[in-house]
C-alpha cells in the first residue's frame, strides 16, 4: 500500500518504470532554442528559466533529450488522457495514416460515422448530433454561432475568470486580462461574477451560496440584455483560471434562468471531459444536462480533434446555410478519438481517475495542514489546483513562490502547470492513468520544494 509519508530531507525519486527511451540523435537543446528564437513568433513562449526539450513520452512519463524521465503532471495542458503514446491510440493512428489521411466530409468514411455514434452514446440522450472540429477555440466559436442561429438571440453570458479560447469570438468569452488583446471582442458578451467560493464575494460559509452567485446571472440577463439571450457558457470546472470549482447546485440554478430567457446552456468540457474530473463529463457533478457540449484536449490524447455535440433541433437549425471545415472529422483524428474511448472503457480509467484523484487531494491537503502558504487545495478527480498565498487571511496570491516551486519541481523530475489570473495556482492535471505511487511522488516533490524554498 502506498503512503504519503516520507521525510522531506530525502530527495524524492520517481516510481520505477520499465521503459528505455530511444537514444536521441536530433539537434541539441541550444540549437532548437536558437531556431525557435529566430523563426517562431516570440509570443509562443516556454515554461522554465531554462526550457526543457521533451522528445519522447510513455504513458504518464516524458523524457528529455538526455533520457531524463519526468512525471508529466500537466499532461500537455490536460490533454493526454489515456497516456502518452498509448499503444492502442498509436496503432489506430498508424493504421489509419497508412490507409487514408484525408478525404473531407464530402465523401463517406466509416471512421467518422462509427466514432460519431460512439461519442454521442456517451452523452445524455438528447445530445445526439456531433460536429467535429480541430481545437477547443473552434468548438466554442461554433457553439456560440449555433446558439445564436437557433435562438435568433445575440447576447451570451459567461463567467469572469473563464477561459474559452483565443479566436476573435472566444477571446470575448475569455475573462482574464492576460489573454485579451485590445481589440473589440466583447460585443454581445456579458461576464457574470465568478462562482468562486475561495476568492469570490461568497464562500462556503455563506448560506445559499449557489443561489447568490446564480442571482448575478439572473440580474445580468434582466439588466444587461433585452431579456432573451442566445446562451450561457461556462467550463464545468474552470481550468486556466486556477481550478475553480463552483458551489453545488450553482449550474442547475443558472440553467433554469438561462432557459427562462430562451437561451441555451453550453458546457465547455474542453478540459473537464473524458473522465478528467472523475465523472465521465464534468457537468454531471452539477446534475445538469446542457444543450450544447464542446469537447477538445483529452478527446484525442494529443491528436488535434475537437467536437460540438448538441440536440437534433439545434443541429437542424444550423442547416440553413452551408457550413464546412476542411479537417473536420479527419479519418486519422477520428481513429484516435475512437481508440481513446475504447481505452477509457477497457482500462477503467474513470475509476482510476476518481480513486487516485481523491488520494492525491488527500495528500495535498495534508501538505496544506503543514504549510501556511497553501491557501487552498481544490479540484475533482485529476483536475487539481494548489493556491499559494502570502497570507491565509488576506489570500494575497504568491506568484513568486509558485514560480520557484514550479522550477524546482522540474529539477526533481516533476512537471506541473501554473495558472490562475495571478499565476499563483499550481495546476496538477496528469494523464489519467497515473498510479498512487505517482501521486505520492507529486506530494513528496512538492513537500521537498516547499520545505526548501
Ligand atoms: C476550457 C477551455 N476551453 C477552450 C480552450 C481552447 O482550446 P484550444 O487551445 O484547443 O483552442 C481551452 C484551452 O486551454 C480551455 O481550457
Amino acid at each position: 500500500m502506498a503512503t504519503h509519508q516520507q521525510p522531506q530531507t530525502i530527495i524524492p525519486s520517481l516510481p520505477s518504470y520499465d521503459y528505455q527511451p530511444k537514444l536521441y540523435n536530433g539537434p541539441s537543446l541550444q540549437e532548437v532554442a536558437h531556431l525557435r528564437q529566430e523563426y517562431i513568433n516570440p509570443v509562443v513562449s516556454t515554461y522554465y528559466q531554462k526550457p526543457i526539450m521533451i522528445v519522447e513520452g510513455s504513458m504518464q512519463y516524458v523524457f528529455d533529450e538526455t533520457g531524463k524521465r519526468y512525471l508529466d503532471a500537466f499532461a500537455g495542458i490536460a490533454t493526454i488522457s489515456v497516456g502518452h503514446c498509448h499503444p492502442h491510440v498509436v496503432e489506430a493512428v498508424q493504421e489509419q495514416s497508412a490507409k487514408l489521411q484525408h478525404s473531407t466530409t464530402l465523401y463517406l468514411h466509416p471512421t467518422i460515422a462509427e466514432y460519431g455514434k460512439m461519442l454521442v452514446d456517451k452523452m445524455p440522450d438528447n445530445l445526439s448530433k456531433v460536429y467535429f472540429v480541430n481545437s477547443g477555440s473552434e468548438a466554442n466559436d461554433l457553439a456560440m454561432l449555433m446558439a445564436r442561429v437557433y435562438t435568433q438571440n445575440f447576447d451570451i453570458i459567461t463567467l469572469r475568470n473563464g477561459y474559452h479560447g483565443m479566436t476573435g469570438q472566444t477571446m470575448g468569452l475569455t475573462s482574464q486580462n492576460t489573454w485579451k488583446y485590445p481589440i473589440p471582442h466583447n460585443f454581445g458578451i456579458h461576464h457574470a461574477i465568478n462562482a468562486d467560493p475561495y476568492r469570490g464575494p461568497w464562500s462556503h460559509d455563506d448560506d445559499n451560496i449557489a443561489d447568490k452567485y446564480a442571482n448575478d446571472v439572473k440580474n445580468l440577463i434582466e439588466q444587461a440584455t433585452c431579456g432573451n439571450i442566445a446562451a450561457f457558457i461556462a467550463e464545468s470546472i474552470q481550468g486556466v483560471g486556477g481550478t475553480v470549482v463552483y458551489p453545488d447546485g450553482y449550474l442547475k440554478k443558472v440553467l433554469e434562468y438561462v432557459h427562462q430567457a430562451n437561451g441555451l446552456f453550453i458546457a465547455d468540457e474542453v478540459q473537464t471531459g473524458f473522465c478528467r474530473t472523475g465523472n465521465f463529463w464534468g457537468f454531471e457533478q452539477q446534475g445538469i444536462i446542457p444543450d450544447i457540449v464542446t469537447l477538445a484536449k483529452g478527446i484525442g490524447n494529443g491528436v488535434p480533434l475537437a467536437a460540438v455535440v448538441t440536440t437534433p433541433d439545434i443541429a437542424q437549425a444550423f442547416t440553413q446555410k452551408i457550413h464546412f471545415n476542411t479537417f473536420a472529422g479527419n479519418p486519422v483524428s477520428c481513429a484516435a478519438g475512437k481508440a481513446v474511448l475504447e481505452t477509457l472503457e477497457r482500462e477503467n480509467i474513470q475509476e482510476n481517475c476518481a480513486t487516485v484523484g481523491n488520494y492525491l487531494l488527500d495528500g495535498l491537503r495534508q501538505l496544506q495542514a503543514k504549510y501556511e502558504f497553501i491557501g487552498d487545495v481544490r479540484g475533482s478527480g485529476l483536475m487539481i489546483g494548489v493556491d499559494l498565498v502570502k497570507n491565509r487571511e488576506t489570500k494575497e496570491p504568491d506568484s513568486q513562490l509558485t514560480s520557484q516551486v514550479h522550477e524546482l519541481s522540474k529539477y526533481l523530475g516533476l512537471i506541473v502547470g501554473k495558472g490562475g489570473l495571478y499565476r499563483n495556482v499550481l495546476r496538477i492535471k496528469p494523464p489519467l492513468c497515473i498510479s498512487k505511487y505517482d501521486a505520492n511522488f507529486i506530494v513528496e516533490v512538492l513537500d521537498y520544494a516547499f520545505n526548501l524554498i
